[in-house]
């Protein structure tokens, strides 16, 4: 199975960004994590800052991918273009979103997420175990829908 990971604005700091709450490893940590916990799967990490460069990658993906896992950090909050990027491909590509954080127990402002349900589900408040469960969940998907 292909899995495209996604990661959007700021976790390219991950490790020295505000590691009371976002955990001590660097994103590399997560995709070494990743690679070494699901060795049967074909799996590619990337990340960036912009949000057309995200919504590029997420609209090619159904050339390429069976699922994707996506962290889209801030654009959580804010991006109508991602969330309409997830919709599109929704029917072929399955995606789960994953925050290292709980947002619910932060300010107001990121208790929304605009991308959310254009995922099959959402895992948040485990730091970077919450990229194993959520790519555990969308193989379990992938494979029982097929
Ligand atoms: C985040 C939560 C977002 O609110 C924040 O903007 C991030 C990281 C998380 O993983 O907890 O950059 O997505």
């Amino acid at each position: 199975m292909k899995i495209l990971v996604l990661n959007g604005p700021n976790l390219h700091l991950l490790g020295q960004r505000e590691p009371e709450i976002y955990g001590k490893e660097t994103l590399h940590d997560i995709e070494t994590l990743l690679i070494s916990s699901f060795s049967d799967q074909d799996i590619l990490f990337k990340q960036s800052n912009s949000e057309a460069e995200l919504i590029t990658w997420i609209g090619d993906a159904p050339a390429e991918y069976d699922g994707i896992i996506i962290n889209p950090a801030a654009f959580t909050h804010t991006s109508l273009g991602i969330y309409d990027a997830l919709k599109a491909i929704s029917s072929t590509v399955p995606a789960v979103e994953i925050h290292l954080s709980n947002t619910h127990q932060r300010e107001e402002i990121r208790h929304k997420s605009l991308t959310a349900s254009a995922c099959i589900g959402q895992i948040m408040g485990f730091r970077s175990y919450g990229y194993v469960l959520g790519l555990k969940a969308l193989v379990n998907y992938i494979e029982s829908n097929r």
